[in-house]
């Protein structure tokens, strides 16, 4: 499985204790690495690939059977291109799967207010129609909306 931006790796954990043979969190963010090399550790190095980078630009060896973005792309500006290196990466029938923030009154203007204007960090709604488009090149494309945001599932 690859985990794009998967941080700290809460997720892998789970994967690797129901039994993943493989997990690579690849992230910016070398704080966030340093705490996924902890709680991984325990599964050794040959399980384990943790990649400082930029998702665009990292150098990821290997193709995926899972790719996961959950949390991503609430902040991603380029959706396209990153949903383009996905394509790339992922096996032939292999899924990807990941969550995408949408608006809504009760928490759309709270989030707008935080994120964008009190810690300058510009976040991103989608919908569905839009994810379907996003997606366009992928063989089946499944959307489950949810309270705030939709999960996807997109299979190579
Ligand atoms: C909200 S966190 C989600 C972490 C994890 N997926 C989870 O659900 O616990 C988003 C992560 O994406 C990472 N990130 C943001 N842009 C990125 C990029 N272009 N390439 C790689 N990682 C990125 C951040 O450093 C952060 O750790």
């Amino acid at each position: 499985m690859l985990d794009v931006g998967g941080g700290s790796a809460r997720i892998g954990e789970l994967v690797l204790e129901q039994g993943a043979s493989r997990y690579v969190d690849v992230d910016l963010s070398d704080s966030m690495l340093e705490l996924a090399r902890q709680r991984l550790e325990r599964f050794g190095e040959d399980k384990v690939t943790l990649i400082q980078g930029d998702f665009l630009r990292a150098a990821i060896p290997g193709s995926y059977e899972v790719i996961l973005a959950l949390g991503y792309f609430d902040y991603i500006e380029n959706a396209p291109a990153h949903v383009r290196r996905m394509g790339e990466l992922i096996a032939p029938g292999g899924s990807v799967v990941s969550s995408f923030p949408r608006w809504t009154w009760a928490k759309g203007p709270i989030r707008k207010l935080r994120y964008e204007v009190i810690n300058n960090c510009p976040i991103y709604d989608y919908t569905r129609d839009g994810l379907m488009e996003l997606f366009a090149g992928f063989t089946n494309v499944e959307i489950r909306p949810g309270k705030s945001g939709f999960l996807l599932r997109a299979t190579a």
